[in-house]
This record gives C-alpha cells, structure tokens and sequence, in this order.
C-alpha cells in the first residue's frame, strides 16, 4: 500500500514539474495519447478491454439498479419473506460458461499484443541504447554513437515509410527500478543481474516524460525521465555534439583544477580532463541537460551551486556527499561546471 502511494505521489507532483520545467509548457504521461508503436498498441488492447468490462458494468449495474427499484418493500407487504428459491442449474452454468469464455478471449488478445510487441525483431537501422538503473538517476548510453548522458534519452523520430526505431536494453545496478514513459511504450522493470529489453517507434517529434515506476527507494519519486524526439538531422547534430570532448574554458582553469584535484573524479566523467569516474552522470556536456538530479531541480547556475554545496539540499538521501569545500572553491567549480556546454 505505501508502496503504491509513494508511486503515486512521485507521479503526480513531480512529473507536471518536471514537464513545466522541461520546456515551458506541459506533455501529459497520458496512455490515452500515444505517440510511438508500441504505446498505440497498447491502447488498442486497453481500449479493447475497456469495452468489454464496460459491457458487463452496465448489464450488472442494469440489473441491480432494476432489481432493487421492482423488488423493493412496499406498504402493502405482508410480515413474511417472500419464497425463497434454492439453486437452478442452468442459470449457474450461465455465469460460469460466459465469464469463463469472456477471460479466455481477454486471455488470447492480451497474450497476442505481447507477443507482438515483444518478438520485435530489431531491423539494421535501429538506434541502439543502454540504459542502467541507478539509485536515482538513469544512465544513457549509445554504444554504437559513442555517446554518454544521463536522464534525457534523445532519439530521433520514426518515419513509417523507412523506420528508424531506438531498441534499448535495460540494466540495474543496485535495486530494482522499472522504466516507463507511457506515452512511448509499456512499462519495463529494470532488473539488477538481468537484461531486458524495451523499443520505441516515435512517429511525433517532441518531448515525453517518463518516471521510474518500481519503488526503489527514497527518491523513487525523483527518479525521472525525459525523451526527447527529433527529427532525423537535429538528432545527428545532437549526436555529433555530443561526441565532442568537453570544452576547455581558459576562465574557468581554476575550477577544472579543482575538480580533477577533488574526489569529484572519482564518480564522474568529463571526457578530455582526467575525470573518469562512472558512479555518477558522465557531466562531459551536463548544461546540455534540462534538469539536475534526474528532475530534482532545474539546471541552472544556482541550482548547481547548491547541489555541489550539499546535493541533499535537492534531493535528500542522494548519494553524492556534500563537497565541503570554501566559498571560493565552491564558486570556482560552479564556474567551471557551467562551461560544459
Ligand atoms: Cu528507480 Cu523507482
């Protein structure tokens, strides 16, 4: 039960902030308004299932409604019960024989969909990605592009006449997380010790939110996700940026040298500086990135400032410590940080 009111509140309050956040106005995680293959799917059953439980509501509601309203008590009733009636063969083998039947064909759709949707083969073209579940972030990899980032998966979009879909393979490495953004596909835990698979087909440039939908700890709720569609050429500039070594800022030399001199290099990248660490986010191009702390806050020079100070302050239970560095230092680094376009 707590689990499910935890899951419920990250939802609801952190995901229209995460979306205000992300560019203004407001993507709604809506099942009903897929925009990918397998989300579209997905609704055709939910639609499907929907219809059918809709007709037994209102046959069952109908007669219960009827019932009560013809058989009520009325003035002219005796003290006695009415007779009363024990068994009848054949209105029992009704409601077994049509709800067996009505779960065997619900059965055979559902296992059908699934089907479909997981035996996907993965056509020559698809954009391959890698995304790792962690205590409470998501790291984003594109094995074949030699890009790494973290918490906003960019991809491009799909056109039906050539599909260029992205297959992504998910991995944990601590708990169990569960991937999902419902307007792309069906939900999909992120195992430790196990790799699954997931793909999307987007056919609507934009961009969706998504949140991690396994409790997972105390920030479960800040655990969330950003896809970003582009049309085809945007996504190859995106790539190509991102490819690129982070930018050497003669102004901001002092706050390189601190951080490679700290143990910030001890968890994070920065491609073309000695940082090398991969417990935390690769910040090689962290200002390309909407929000700090997987939708934490958004990312700007203050947020960063505090975050550096003592991420706690963001996002309580975070597994960076507190820096504890002076004044100078701590403006020194943010400094720096923000030069990493
Ligand atoms: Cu990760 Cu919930």
């Amino acid at each position: 039960m707590l689990r499910r009111i935890a899951l419920l509140c990250g939802f609801v309050v952190a995901l229209p902030a995460l979306a205000a956040a992300v560019d203004g106005t407001a993507p709604t995680p809506n099942i009903f308004a897929p925009v990918s293959t397998p989300a579209v799917l997905i609704r055709e059953v939910a639609f499907f299932v929907l219809a059918i439980t809709a007709v037994i509501f209102v046959i069952v509601a109908g007669f219960s409604v009827y019932t009560i309203v013809r058989y009520r008590r009325r003035p002219t009733d005796g003290p006695s019960e009415p007779p009363q009636i024990y068994g009848s063969d054949r209105i029992e083998l009704a409601w077994t024989v049509v709800p067996f039947l009505i779960v065997v064909v619900l059965f055979l759709v559902t296992a059908r969909y699934i089907w479909g949707i997981e035996r996907r083969p993965q056509p020559p073209d698809a954009v391959e990605v890698t995304i790792v579940g962690n205590q409470w972030w998501w790291e984003i990899r594109y094995p074949k592009l030699g890009v790494v980032t973290a918490n906003e998966l960019h991809v491009p979009v799909s056109d039906p006449a050539q599909p260029t879909p992205t297959f992504i393979t998910l991995e944990s490495v601590d708990v169990i997380h569960s991937f999902w953004v419902p307007q792309l596909a069906g939900k999909m835990d992120v195992i430790p010790n196990k790799v699954n698979h997931v793909w999307i087909q987007p056919t609507r440039p934009g961009t969706y939110v998504g949140q991690c939908a396994e409790y997972c700890g105390i920030q479960h709720g800040l655990m969330l996700l950003v896809v970003v569609v582009h049309p085809k050429d945007e996504f190859e500039r995106w790539v190509a940026a991102q490819r690129t070594p982070a930018r050497d800022d003669a102004a901001a030399r002092r706050g390189r040298d601190l951080f490679a001199s700290l143990a910030c290099i001890n968890c994070h990248t920065i491609r073309g500086t000695p940082a090398n660490g991969v417990f935390g986010p690769d910040l090689t191009h962290l200002m390309s990135r909407w929000t700090i702390g997987a939708g934490a806050a958004r990312n700007t020079r203050e947020n960063l400032h505090t975050w550096v100070e003592d991420p706690a302050t963001l996002k309580l239970g975070a597994l960076m410590p507190a820096m504890k560095v002076s004044r100078e230092e701590l403006e020194a680094l943010t400094s720096y940080l923000v030069t990493l376009q």
